[in-house]
């Protein structure tokens, strides 16, 4: 059972009866991650079938964004739709209306899409075709999609739309009440509330890990919250994921600075990201809410993955000279420092020259200088004479 959704329910009802008396069109239901779009599309469903719609639901997700007209092919089970048509042509239109004329009755249709920010673009533009027909026919396209910062275009338009967040204070505890007594609930309501953020997804997992318990919330927190922490971020993926990921790995000295310069990260997308975690409950201030939590990310990110941070964070964080020892640094230039440490960690001529923008060449003279001021014969003996601590750098332990 849903809490906290009254004002979004009522939205829908109230589009769905006008749909039914003949004024169709769009409807978006847009949220953070596992904040409850697909529930509400469920609950939509009920009411929609009391006033007689036929309904026809669909997830986006199943079909993929590279198939396309596969989501169009699963909401209209149309099994001899082409494998692609160009969009816009006279075949395209005839193959529109054909499958208008078959799902538009007298009968009210509501096409349920869930996840239609995963919908491949070809049925998209179809969906688009039939929400511009549906103005005059007793037909409602209803769309859930994640909201996320910066995106240029909506899946389909033009839509009402319906926003789910977390959930309320007072939700939360009506979410307890379902679970635990009157009274575990209106006490353990409130942190309940903090330490996920409202989010259901995390308010569930946590109420299960509060069975049998039910005494503190610390002592419960547990592997329900831990999974479900894990599983949230999953869902999330892309970016959201990675920079969950270098918080709980890197914890404070992993943000922001460091963050914005992790691969395949800048600026904007860990802004984003940090923004969207934070709507979706998971973060406060653009950290985790409870140790757990992180050590649960730290967990599922693996050891590779764990180390490459650390190494980069030990790099970045500092300045790639940071690791040389003082004796060390005295003997060489700044730029030698830099090409010592590199090598000391294991990166390759090309690696140490891309990363330093400067030609391999140029590296091979800095590594030769380097060997003979420190009177070393390689590299083998770089890494040696470079001290541990400053060859693996453990910037964070976790926990
Ligand atoms: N209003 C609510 N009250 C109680 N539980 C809810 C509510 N909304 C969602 N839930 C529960 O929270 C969990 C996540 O919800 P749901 O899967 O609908 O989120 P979502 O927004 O569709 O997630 P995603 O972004 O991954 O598509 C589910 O277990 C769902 O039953
Ligand atoms: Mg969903």
């Amino acid at each position: 059972m849903m809490v906290d959704r009254e004002k979004q329910l009522a939205v829908l009802r109230k589009r769905l009866a006008e749909c039914a008396g003949g004024v169709g069109g769009a409807l978006t239901v847009t949220g953070p991650v596992a904040c409850g779009k697909t529930a509400l599309l469920r609950a939509a469903e009920a009411p929609a079938r009391s006033l007689g719609f036929e309904v026809r639901a669909a997830r986006a997700a199943d079909a993929g964004r590279r198939e396309p007209l596969g989501l169009l092919r699963r909401l209209f089970m149309a099994e001899r739709l082409p494998a692609d048509l160009p969009h816009g042509g006279a075949p395209w239109v005839r193959m529109m209306n054909t499958i208008w004329a078959g799902a538009v009755t007298a009968r009210p249709l509501l096409l349920s899409v869930d996840d239609a920010d995963e919908a491949d673009e070809a049925s998209l533009r179809c969906l688009d075709y039939f929400v511009r027909r549906a103005r005059s026919a007793p037909v409602l396209v209803m769309v859930s999609e994640r909201s996320r910062a910066g995106r240029a275009v909506r899946p389909v338009r033009p839509c009402h739309e319906v926003v789910v967040g977390p959930v309320g204070a007072d939700g939360v505890t009506e979410m307890a009440r379902r679970r635990l007594s009157p009274r575990a609930a209106e006490r353990l309501g409130p942190g309940l509330h903090r330490l996920s953020g409202g989010n259901p997804l995390l308010v569930r997992a946590l109420l299960a890990d509060l069975d049998g318990y039910a005494d503190t919330l610390e002592q419960a927190v547990g592997h329900h919250y831990r999974q479900a922490v894990v599983a949230l971020l999953r869902r999330a993926g892309g970016a959201e994921l990675q920079v969950a990921r270098c918080l709980a790995v890197l914890g404070d000295q992993g943000f922001p600075e460091l963050l914005e310069r992790m691969p395949g990260l800048d600026g904007r997308a860990v802004d984003a990201a940090v923004t969207a975690l934070g709507a979706a409950g998971l973060l406060l201030d653009g950290r985790f809410r409870h140790p757990a939590a992180r050590l649960a990310v730290i967990a599922d990110t693996g050891q590779r993955d764990r180390e490459e941070l650390h190494r980069r964070a030990a790099e970045l964080a500092h300045g790639v000279a940071w690791a040389l020892s003082r004796e060390l640094s005295r003997e060489l230039s700044d730029a030698e420092q830099r090409v010592a440490t590199l090598a000391a960690h294991g990166y390759r001529n090309r690696e140490i020259a891309k990363r330093l923008s400067i030609t391999v060449s140029t590296v091979e003279q800095h590594l030769t200088k380097i060997y003979r001021k420190l009177n070393i014969d390689g590299r083998a003996s770089l890494r040696r004479a470079v001290p541990p601590q400053a060859r693996t750098p453990d910037l964070v332990s976790p926990g």
